[in-house]
């Protein structure tokens, strides 16, 4: 099949590279040249794992194209992603002029039936504009569905190839024909195809990213109460999971949620919800708890150091969101460095991936070390705010010859506080009583 993406950010470049992998030939559409011409001549833009070798094998076999000329593009396709941002305006709510002026131009450009898909994440209702901004050329022969994406960063490829389920907002037994030949090769496994209205498709999304929102935060909660009452978050978590109706994922308590997609998506349906007058209770107090947890160790800091941290210097290990990201959209470790800085402190980061793009945002408030054990030196504690692997079974030998004391603040529990308290640590995570210097 013939396919088109618009916007070649990152769910349009796993969304073409993994519909070229099953052999159809796409073409993938940008209006930054400067992209356009790195993804034409072989180089990726974003990393993903995995993605790299799909994106080189499709387009050397010419299944896998880039072009500026919207036009061009959708030449002879047979369907079209919109794949374009919805950055959340002051108010909260997803800004839709990009997705809307692309639809308003191929309105213009088409001429035989093409199904026109909302791949990004959009609000209730999306799918009616989209076909009213192209409808108001006179065009008829088109359909709109909404498809949204559950892509994780880190495992997008994975996600995408074998997904969970793939929904489908429309209700045009011509369009649910095309987008089930198209999803066929994805679901073999069994997995479903789930067929509903626009607009159920499109709360879909909202309502998987904010029922996974709260349920990290209804953890973190719990975590603070496990401190205060004296019990292990560890146990309670795999106490509570082990019943099928909760589930063992999205369990682990740590110092927030970040990155792209929950922040930005449990605004939105806050904000979607307002408009309807409805107060969404339970996600502005996720909002509100999350804020928080993303400082929830400097108090701990705080305390140790004798509510003085003028002239301490800290190691911070992780700064991507999560692992196995170069993203640093809302991560808590951004937060934690602005606040021990504005305390007076300093701080020596390290992050396998992330440290460019930490360079670009905030430059040399803090120092950037090599290595994760090169961090260390000199510093009064180590702090971790991403669960990277090589942080997971540290030598220690090589912390302890180097933290100037020892003393570690976890924000993602990776480590034994029994085994931290027999290496003579003074190690506090999130849930779980403090190891303490004898
Ligand atoms: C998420 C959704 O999972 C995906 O389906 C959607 O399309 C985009 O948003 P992503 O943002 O890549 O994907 O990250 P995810 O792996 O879901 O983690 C989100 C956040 O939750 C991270 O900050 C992570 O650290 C945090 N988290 C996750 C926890 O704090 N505890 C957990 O148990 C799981």
């Amino acid at each position: 099949m013939k396919i088109t993406v618009v916007g070649t950010g990152y769910v349009g470049l796993v969304t073409g590279t993994c519909f070229a992998e099953t052999g159809n030939n796409v073409t993938c559409v940008d209006i930054d040249a400067n992209k356009v011409k790195k993804l034409s001549s072989g180089q990726i833009t974003i990393y993903e794992p995995g993605l790299e070798k799909l994106f080189e094998r499709n387009q050397k076999e010419g299944r896998l194209h880039f072009t500026t000329d919207l036009a061009e593009g959708i030449k002879d396709a047979r369907i079209i992603f919109l794949a374009l941002p919805t950055p959340p305006g002051e108010d909260g709510s997803a800004d839709l002029s990009y997705i809307l002026g692309v639809a308003d131009q191929l309105g213009k450009l088409l001429t035989d039936y093409k199904v026109i898909v909302d791949k990004s994440t959009v609000p209730v209702g999306t799918a009616d504009k989209v076909h009213a901004a192209i409808a108001k050329h006179g065009v008829t022969d088109f359909d709109v569905v909404s498809n949204p994406e559950f892509l994780r960063e880190g495992v997008a490829v994975e996600d995408f190839m074998k997904p969970d389920r793939v929904v489908i907002g429309t209700t045009s037994e011509r369009a649910q024909k095309i987008m089930n030949e198209l999803y066929a090769p994805f679901v073999r496994q069994g997995n479903p195809i789930l067929f509903m209205d626009e607009k159920s498709a499109e709360l879909t999304k909202y309502a998987a990213n904010s029922f996974l929102a709260t349920k990290i935060t209804f953890m973190n909660e719990i975590a603070i109460l496990c401190e205060k009452l004296g019990a292990d978050v560890d146990m309670v978590r795999r106490g509570i999971g082990s019943d099928d109706r909760i589930g063992k994922r999205f369990l682990f308590p740590g110092i927030g949620y970040g990155g792209s997609c929950f922040p930005k998506d449990v605004q939105a349906l806050v904000k979607s919800s307002e408009e309807v007058n409805y107060n969404f209770r339970i996600l502005n107090a996720v909002t509100d708890v999350n804020e928080k947890q993303k400082l929830f160790l400097l108090p701990k800091i705080e305390a140790y150091f004798s509510n003085n941290l003028k002239g301490k210097h800290f190691a911070l290990w992780g700064l991507a969101f999560k692992p196995n990201t170069d993203d640093i959209r809302e991560a808590p470790a951004l937060y934690i460095i602005d606040a021990l800085v504005a305390a007076g402190a300093t701080v020596t980061v390290f992050d396998p991936e992330a440290m460019e793009n930490v360079k670009r945002v905030i430059g040399d408030k803090v120092k950037y070390a090599d290595h994760q054990y090169e961090c260390l030196q000199g510093a009064n504690a180590l702090i971790i705010a991403t669960e990277w692997s090589v942080f997971r079974t540290p030598d220690f030998d090589a912390i302890t010859g180097t933290l100037q004391h020892k003393v570690i603040f976890d924000g993602r529990n990776l480590f034994d506080v029994k085994r931290m308290q027999e290496l003579g640590f003074h190690y506090e995570s999130v849930g779980r009583q403090a190891a303490t210097l004898q």
